[in-house]
């Protein structure tokens, strides 16, 4: 929205809110800094002293033309050249602490936290440095060190070179695991390509990739493709909607050996070849079982359909059943009737998993769960308590801190709470500030179409009794279920959930016969 009322010349209306002016103006200053740091870096690289870095660069085949685009540069040997530097243009020590740049020794003293590295900025989606990396440049450990969390940069959210690749992107991007694989395939003429930094996608990251492209092809070293967290950072690309398929290259080789040794039109072959996620998964499976004993087989085989089961095309589920059927010969009616006789059990399964929501055998899927619609209620009483604050005591009265039950909706509340305490008083704007990213599609949402009430109060009461009533029958829910297995509990634990569970029906007969329930709790209390 900054970046849009700055092109139209709109001023946006600021919040008043002391902390958050302090907030964009830590960012802004965090900014200069980046900027300043990278200038000072890339200069260092051309000095003297930058002689030998110039050379590793050299040696791994890095242009002139790269180290220009990607703002290469080098950190200074010594302690603190980069915050000699900063001072001179002005800067607190304070802001420089903010950056990341700098840290504070134990004696207090400040010095630059890169030295004697490769530099490599690290550029967010508009081209703002953000954060940087440093390479040492020999065999010495640690490799790699990287800007910490500061308030510009946050490694979970963002994907190197996502600015260049954004643009290139077609009809696919690849991701790469470091700093050199990226920008040597960009070299070589391969631009849709961005790295992860050595971390598994998370969710974040995959919805950013989902904005510029549908197809996601992943070139990792062979060790850590395999990875369980890999494979989850996969599955999460995949739960976004990106079709996603894994590019393997030969063992002990990394995009940048690949490209340098065989040239860009052999590794464009590899991504057009790549696996899809499925056959990569069961490939990974594969390996973990000696299919010649028949017993791992059977084990391995299993594995498989837990794999297919997850393939909602049905099309193209029946074709990965087929070619497992032929190629571990077995037949495709026993092989189709392991995927099926997996479906029911998922969801159970998934029940299970939330356990302490209770559900008395039912049969819900995860996303409908008693315990969501709850969150999601609560979402609701926070985002109109944002859009009218006169609400405020009788949300109070029902919700205090710790009452939720979502973990985050607490956080949200503690701050909203505090604010409209103080007297500021808090708007649906600041609320979408407050929120975390994850989070605030699903509160835009219900700041839009749920939070015009012709009456807030009565909004706000209707919505507590629904709240209490899911919450007393899950916990209803809950109990019956512990009952269920009698034989675990003592004889003192049962008789208080039996008569727990007697005033819980008795509460759930006086909130369903009384409509007005919310209000007449306030004057009972
Ligand atoms: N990484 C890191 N810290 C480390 C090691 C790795 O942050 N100690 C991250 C870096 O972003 C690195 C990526 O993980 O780029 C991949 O690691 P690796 O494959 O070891 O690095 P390369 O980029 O291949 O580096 P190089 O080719 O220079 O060895
Ligand atoms: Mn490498």
């Amino acid at each position: 929205m900054k970046l849009l009322a700055d092109r139209a010349k709109i001023p946006l209306p600021e919040s008043d809110d002391p902390r958050e002016k302090e907030r964009t103006k830590l960012r802004q200053q965090v900014q200069d800094i980046n900027r300043i740091a990278a200038r000072f870096f890339y200069e260092a690289l051309r000095s003297g002293q930058g002689e030998a870095a110039a050379e590793y660069l050299r040696k791994r085949g890095i242009t002139g033309d790269t180290v220009r685009k990607f703002g290469l540069g080098y950190s200074y040997d010594g302690w603190d050249n980069l915050y000699e530097h900063l001072k001179s243009q002005g800067i607190s020590d304070e802001a420089m602490l903010a950056s990341g740049l700098v840290i504070k020794g134990s004696s207090g003293r400040l010095f630059d936290r890169f030295r004697g590295r490769l530099m490599f900025p690290i550029f967010d989606i508009r081209g703002t440095v953000i954060g940087f990396g440093g390479r040492v440049l020999d065999d010495s450990l640690p490799k790699y060190m990287n800007s910490p969390e500061t308030v510009l940069y946050n490694k979970r959210k963002h994907l190197y070179a996502l600015n260049f690749a954004k643009n290139n992107g077609g009809d696919q991007i690849i991701v790469v695991e470091g700093y050199m694989d990226a920008i040597s395939l960009h070299q070589h003429g391969i631009t849709n390509v961005v790295a992860s930094l050595g971390t598994a996608l998370t969710d974040s990251q995959a919805r950013l990739l989902k904005k510029y492209t549908d197809e996601v092809i992943i070139s990792y070293d062979a060790d850590t493709a395999g990875q369980a967290a890999t494979l989850r950072g996969l599955e999460t690309l995949s739960d976004a909607g990106c079709d996603v398929r894994v590019l393997t290259l030969p063992e002990g080789r990394d995009p940048d050996d690949y490209v340098r040794e065989y040239g860009a039109d052999k590794f464009r072959w590899l991504a057009n070849n790549a696996l899809p996620l499925v056959e990569y998964k069961i490939r990974v499976i594969r390996k973990q079982h000696d299919l010649s004993a028949t017993g791992e087989k059977i084990k391995f085989l299993s594995r498989a359909a837990d794999v297919l089961v997850k393939v909602e095309n049905a099309l193209e589920r029946e074709m990965y059943i087929k070619k497992l059927a032929r190629e571990y010969e077995v037949s495709e009616e026993a092989m189709h009737s392991e995927v099926i006789r997996r479906t029911r059990p998922a969801a159970v399964r998934r029940t299970k998993m939330s356990k302490t929501v209770g559900t008395a055998g039912k049969l819900i899927s995860a996303a409908e769960s008693p315990k969501e619609k709850i969150i999601h209620g609560e979402r609701f009483v926070l985002s109109l308590l944002c859009v009218d604050n006169s609400i405020y005591d009788v949300v109070k009265e029902h919700f205090k801190i710790g009452d939720y039950v979502g973990e985050e909706n607490n956080r949200i509340a503690g701050i909203i709470y505090g604010r409209i305490e103080e007297g500021s008083g808090v708007s649906p704007a600041e609320l979408m500030n407050i929120v975390s990213d994850g989070e605030s599609g699903i509160f835009a949402r219900i700041l839009n179409d749920e939070c015009h009430c012709d009456d807030n109060e009565k909004a706000i009461l209707g919505k507590i009794r629904d709240i209490e009533l899911m919450k007393t029958e899950m916990r209803r829910d809950q109990i019956i279920d512990l009952l269920k297995n009698k034989s675990r509990l003592s004889e003192n634990e049962v008789d208080k959930l039996e008569s727990e569970l007697r005033e819980l029906i008795q509460e759930l007969k006086r909130i369903k016969e009384n409509p007005e329930y919310g209000k007449e709790r306030r004057g009972r209390r």
